[in-house]
């Protein structure tokens, strides 16, 4: 018995190392953390489980007979954070660079199918140079074993991944399937081809990190959901992340404790919005000031910022919060937002998460770049995603709701719960301005009238009592109790039931 319990310590130590110390080492010279340090930074101490440590690869091609290192370049099992389950898989890029192999592919998926069963998150820490190229054929099957487990997943438990390091090729599209990805600034990048194919296929020059690296990803392509400063922080980030999501699409989200009074006042709201409605105001302070303790998880943060999403809570409970920034384009929704705001409300939609939208949109951003490029199609996402959202959703209008805008917005018709303007609000077909030229178009000539007619236009719609009387708001309220209006409503639609037609599945313009 001691013989035996002494070959099973040796075997774990053995497998603990991976590919050896000084690859570790060189992991650690690169400012990255090693597999097994990135999941203990992550799951509540002492609490990690692992699965399949003695895996080893079943390829006997171009010597690989003679090399297996058990576990096979990932770590998997489960462990806890904040107390709650969650399945991880961490790539070991000490091991065969952390390629994919059948062994690993299978290990994956056996995780992410217990972790169907359960009811529990996938986190992936992505640290790999792609498919093992010893193993060919078996490497790509065991890929696409893993992307048909991330699509039935979908919108069943949360999926999130981490890149730590290179993800190429074939490997970027699990990642890109999962409801969100995050990145290491500096040591991390993704790219479906890399600078020597692009270089030979397109002439163009381009570094790795310029082609797919954190900034790119969370600036110009959207890929990404936010960048952190290293392995730590991102861990620390990611256990941040976990306690606004429910485990599985069957449970509500996590609450938790605070002090933070439900009706706290903030009188400052009162003059957010500036007299002239020219004039911007940033929408981000009206969102710390009005969620608990002003926590605000933003996602994209750096990516068509024209539109906010991310994550706050009332009175405990999580709620995803998608908001027009007069800051930037002056808050006109386009493709990006509308692509970035959509899918955040799929999202919630899917893991019962109520969605606060806060309103200030002048329309749709106007240009040739916008109309070439399917402005038609991609406005629509959002427009799809907030009709068919049946999660509890409140509306709060701060100033302009103009246009099909208007509509889009999560506004009454398309199911809003319940929906506020302040007295600033402004609901109508276009700016008075525009409205103006368009309707005296025969007096264009004539500036006093023009004048004189786009007072009249601004007093009967620049202000939420039309719509107000319509029934299309169901109070004008005062700015500093936004928070306690907003608590109240969702306290009172926490038991919202409503339920959509029986289909297969709806046809999102994609
Ligand atoms: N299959 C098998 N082994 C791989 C591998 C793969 N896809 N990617 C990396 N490795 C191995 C390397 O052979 C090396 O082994 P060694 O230490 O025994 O020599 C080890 O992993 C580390 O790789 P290395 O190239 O030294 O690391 P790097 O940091 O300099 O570069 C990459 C990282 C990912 C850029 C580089 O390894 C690479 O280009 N890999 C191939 C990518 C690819 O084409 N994948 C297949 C298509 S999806």
């Amino acid at each position: 018995m001691q013989n035996i319990i002494r070959q099973l310590e040796e075997k774990r130590a053995h497998a603990r190392v991976g590919g050896g110390e000084k690859r570790i080492a060189s992991q650690h010279a690169k400012g990255k953390l090693s597999a097994r340090e990135r999941i203990e930074a992550l799951v509540d101490e002492g609490s990690f489980e692992e699965y399949d440590m003695f895996v080893e690869h079943d390829c006997s091609d171009f010597g690989m007979q003679d090399q297996k290192i058990p576990g096979d370049g990932v770590v998997t099992g489960h462990g806890l954070v904040k107390g709650r389950p969650v399945f991880i898989f961490s790539q070991d890029f000490t091991v065969f660079g952390g390629s994919l192999s059948a062994a690993h592919a299978r290990k994956i998926c056996k995780i992410m199918d217990q972790a169907m069963k359960v009811g529990a998150p996938v986190i992936g820490l992505n640290d790999s140079g792609g498919a093992r190229i010893q193993e060919g054929v078996a490497s790509l099957a065991g890929y696409a074993d893993v992307f048909q487990r991330n699509v039935m997943a979908s919108g069943v438990i949360p999926q999130i991944s981490t890149i730590m390091g290179p993800c190429a090729g074939g490997a970027v599209y699990s990642p890109s399937m999962t409801d969100f990805i995050f990145m290491v600034q500096d040591s991390s990048y993704m790219f479906v081809t890399g600078p020597e194919v692009v270089k030979t296929v397109t002439n163009e020059v381009v570094t790795a990190e310029e082609l797919g690296g954190a900034i790119t990803h969370t600036t110009k392509s959207g890929v990404a959901d936010k960048a952190f400063e290293n392995d730590m922080e991102a861990m620390r980030q990611l256990r941040r992340f976990l306690g606004f999501l429910p485990s599985s699409n069957r449970e509500q989200p996590p609450v938790q404790a605070t002090d933070d009074p439900w009706d706290r006042a903030e009188p400052s709201l009162d003059n957010l919005v500036p007299p002239n409605p020219n004039k911007p105001y940033d929408m981000k302070e009206l969102i710390q000031k009005v969620v608990d303790e002003g926590e605000f998880f933003e996602t994209q943060p750096n990516y068509a910022g024209n539109i906010i999403t991310g994550f706050g809570r009332f009175e405990g409970h999580p709620v995803g919060i998608v908001a027009n920034q007069p800051m930037v384009l002056a808050g006109c929704l386009d493709i990006a937002s509308a692509i970035k705001a959509g899918r955040f409300v799929r999202f919630c939609d899917a893991f019962n998460i109520p969605i606060v939208t806060f309103v200030d949109v002048p329309g749709f951003l106007p240009g040739t770049a916008q109309e070439y490029g399917g402005i038609i199609k991609h406005g629509a996402k959002l427009l799809y995603a907030y009709a068919e959202a049946t999660v509890p959703k409140v509306t709060v209008i701060t100033r302009k709701a103009y246009g099909g805008a208007y509509d889009v917005m999560a506004s009454k018709h398309l199911r809003g719960d319940v929906n506020y303007a302040w007295p600033t609000a402004e609901i109508a077909v276009m700016g008075p301005k525009g409205a103006v030229e368009i309707i005296f178009r025969a007096d264009k000539d004539d500036p006093d009238k023009l004048a004189e007619k786009e007072q009249e236009y601004r007093e009967k719609f620049a202000n939420p009592f039309v719509a107000g009387s319509l029934g299309f708001l169901d109070d004008v309220i005062m700015p500093h109790n936004t928070r306690k209006r907003i608590s109240g409503s969702l306290r009172l639609l926490r038991n919202k039931k409503l339920e959509n037609p029986w289909k297969k599945h709806g046809n999102i313009p994609l």
